[in-house]
């Protein structure tokens, strides 16, 4: 008879390996992942080969999936992201560059001869998607806080005039946690009587409590968007990377293509989709509904203020941008940024105040700063 019994080396590979990602998990400050999510009574559905192939709204001959929860998870962000009533459409992704993707891809078959603008503060995923959906691109310089600079923005269109514009808007850049304003950007295509453009907006980490915070930052459909993604696992928290993209139902329907193989309708970057993840998110947005989606985003902003304040009480130069949940500060040495995980470009890290960062957590690693600093002097 089949066992589920490793043979003992093998399960100790298995043990070792899990002590070494608790261990991780605990000292966890410069990556934008929630890790205080508790999915225990999900535990069941990993006996079962969840499966959403094809589009959640179109059913498939594949029946072992969640669709029906990711119509619903697709609906709340819909909502919160203001999605003309009855245009919208979504699916649950395999994280944030998924979403990103998809967004290119619709502006792309929209838009074939446009020309796409991004920051210099976008994250690395997107020029690897420009260069696979092969779309001729220019970089905008950003503003000292990661933020476009809305005046090279508007001077480069001018330049570049007779073609239709696609704009990769940051909701939350990586390092900065800068938020490009869509509302503006809007202003300046209108400026410029641009009549063919197309506006996504990749709000990977701050797209969720953007929506929850006042006043509430310019970056949705009401504000501008064409298209909207999300990661999973980074606000909400999920076991395994996610994410959500939200985009127009019509601008979807140009590039849905039926399958006769699936039963259902190929409108999705890849074939075969998680379909455990819904659950993750179907269980957050339930357990939390808005009011505690919206604690979870005040607690972090709050922990963001302490986190900025304590350093500067130690003499480092610490920043955030508004209602941003990233506190930059210049690069602390290797060893503690090997500690706590701390990501370093140009001389600048971040600490991200993720929900399950308390200020204990920012107490040890100023005890830490503390200790070199007396070392060294
Ligand atoms: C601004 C931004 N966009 C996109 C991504 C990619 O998201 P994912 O890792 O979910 O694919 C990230 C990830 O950190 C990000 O910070």
């Amino acid at each position: 008879m089949e066992t589920n019994r490793l043979q003992a080396e093998d399960q100790e590979v298995l043990d070792h390996l899990l002590e070494k990602v608790k261990e991780q998990t605990e000292l966890f400050l410069g990556y934008p992942v929630s890790k205080d999510f508790d999915y225990q009574n999900l535990y069941d559905f990993f006996k079962y080969p969840m499966n959403n192939l094809g589009d959640p709204f179109v059913a498939s001959t594949y029946g072992v999936g969640s669709r029906e929860l990711e119509k619903e998870v697709v609906q709340f962000f819909a909502e919160l992201f203001r999605a003309p009533q009855n245009n919208w459409w979504g699916y649950v992704t395999n994280g944030g560059s998924e979403g990103n993707l998809y967004g290119l891809y619709l502006a792309r078959e929209l838009h074939p001869k446009a020309m796409v603008y991004y920051s210099e503060a976008t994250h690395y995923s997107v020029q690897k998607n420009l260069h696979l959906l092969n779309m001729g691109n220019i970089v905008i310089r950003t503003q000292e806080n990661g933020e476009i600079d809305y005046d090279d923005l508007e001077y480069t269109i001018r330049m570049n005039r007779h073609m239709p514009v696609i704009i990769m808007a940051n909701i939350g850049t990586t390092m900065t946690e800068a938020r490009d304003d869509v509302a503006r950007i809007k202003a300046i295509l209108k400026k410029l009587a641009i009549q063919h453009y197309y506006i996504h907006a990749d709000a990977a980490l701050s797209g969720t409590y953007s929506a929850l915070i006042e006043p509430r930052p310019a970056f949705d459909f009401e504000d501008g968007a064409d298209s909207i993604a999300i990661s999973g696992h980074k606000f909400f928290g999920s076991p395994m990377p996610c994410g959500v993209v939200v985009a127009k139902k019509s601008n979807r329907d140009r590039i849905a293509r039926s399958v006769d193989y699936i039963g259902s309708v190929d409108t999705t970057i890849t074939g075969s989709r998680n379909g455990h993840s819904p659950l993750f998110l179907w269980h957050t947005i339930k357990r939390l509904g808005i009011a505690g989606l919206k604690s979870r985003a005040m607690q972090s902003l709050a922990t963001a203020a302490y986190t900025e304040m304590k350093l500067k009480e130690i003499g480092i130069a610490a920043w955030r941008n508004q209602d941003a949940i990233t506190v930059n500060f210049p690069t602390p040495s290797a060893t503690i940024c090997k500690k706590w995980q701390l990501a370093a470009e140009q001389g600048h890290s971040h600490i991200i105040c993720m929900p399950n960062v308390r200020p204990s957590h920012i107490d040890l690693l100023i005890a830490d700063l503390e200790a070199e600093m007396v070392l060294r002097n």
